[in-house]
């Protein structure tokens, strides 16, 4: 259906004039009797009109919307696209010109709202990183003060000062390393070495070199009946102990003396392997599991219990697995324990 809805400016200027021309050339007709005049009366008024309103539209209407699509393509035009938006460009009709505006309002406001997103990001990672660094920078500040101001010659205290300073520098230490590691992670420079290695192997080399932590908090650490058979994966076997270890201590750390920590995997299809650390500790409460994989982020349980941590240890965690293609899921209930899976390649030969 023809519809003057969608017209171009130069269709809209001939609609107009076409319009104009046929009554008055009809007009002519019926007074004067002669075909020739009424043509000649159509020709001039519809050609006159057609020119007069182009001009119209093109000098005050499509030159402003001309200016509108200068600001809006904020790329410096090149020779081709000048000539785009000088021919081509008034082709288009006010309703395309209105959707291409709209897009662009849309777009923008997108681009706003993630600009807005990581301000936000960025002005917690500055808070939470000072906060982390403060706290140990202050307490050794605290203890070499004491010990400066006399402590140091006081046998009772300062093995003691010291050996706290001490650890106080070990976490910073640890801070620093867990910040190199997740920020070459996010800068996506992590090269994974993958081999072909058993899963289990590797959770009882990590439960060996955990157990002395395990047997002070009389925490029992096993692989769950069922998944002994062997299971080979292909992925790179160091970034999984780091990513095992992560799970493993944070299940040691927010369990109860006499708790228990169960590793199990499964072969989910022909191609993957789901790898869970469950333990019965003090579980996470439904609010904070959307946010737990994220840096920095810590349940008031979790800094009670802990007051070392950071924070990093399952953002560094969603990383690694992340890079490997695969991905990292937390099932928890508040008192009732936490189970953290996650997925591999299975064997490659
Ligand atoms: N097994 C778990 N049981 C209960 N809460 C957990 C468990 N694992 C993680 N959490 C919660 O999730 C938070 C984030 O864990 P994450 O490992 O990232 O940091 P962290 O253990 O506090 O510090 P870091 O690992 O850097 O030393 C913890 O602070 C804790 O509150
Ligand atoms: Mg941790």
């Amino acid at each position: 259906m023809f519809s003057t809805k969608n017209l171009s400016p130069r269709q809209l200027s001939a609609f107009t004039a076409f319009v104009l021309a046929v009554p008055v050339s009809l007009l002519v007709y019926f007074v004067e009797k002669k075909w020739l005049w009424a043509l000649g009366a159509f020709v001039v008024i519809a050609g006159g009109s057609y020119l007069l309103i182009s001009f119209v539209l093109e000098r005050f209407i499509y030159r402003k919307i001309k200016l509108i699509y200068k600001f809006i393509y904020r790329t410096k035009a090149t020779r081709k696209e000048e000539t785009y938006y000088k021919y081509i460009l008034p082709q288009k009709s006010i309703d395309e010109v209105r959707e291409d505006v709209e897009a662009w309002a849309a777009e923008n406001e997108e681009e706003i709202a993630m600009l807005r997103r990581n301000e936000q990001y960025r002005k917690e990672f500055l808070q939470n990183l000072s906060h982390e660094f403060k706290t140990p920078v202050f307490a050794i500040q605290a203890y070499v003060d004491t010990l400066l101001q006399g402590a140091l010659s006081n046998p009772e205290v300062n093995k003691k000062f010291l050996e706290k300073t001490s650890r106080n520098v070990d976490r910073l230490t640890n801070l620093l390393n867990d910040l190199d590691e997740i920020s070459s992670l996010e800068r996506g420079e992590l090269i994974l070495y993958k081999q072909n290695f058993v899963i289990q192997d590797l959770v009882k080399e990590i439960y060996e070199s955990l157990s002395l932590i395990a047997e002070a908090n009389q925490i029992h650490c096993s692989i769950k009946k069922g998944c002994e058979s062997p299971l080979t994966v292909f992925a790179d076997q160091e970034k999984i102990r780091q990513v095992i270890t992560n799970l493993v201590e944070n299940s040691l750390k927010y369990s109860k003396k006499g708790g228990s920590i169960t590793a199990s995997m499964y072969k989910t299809d022909g191609k993957h392997i789901l790898v869970e650390i469950s333990d019965d500790g003090i579980g996470i409460s439904e609010k904070h599991l959307p946010r737990i994989f994220e840096r920095f982020y810590r349940t008031d349980e979790g800094r009670s219990i802990d007051v070392t941590g950071s924070g990093l240890g399952l953002s560094i965690c969603k990383h690694i697995i992340e890079a490997h293609g695969q991905t990292i899921h937390v099932r928890s209930r508040e008192s009732i324990g936490t189970t953290i899976g996650f997925t591999l390649d299975t064997r490659r030969d």
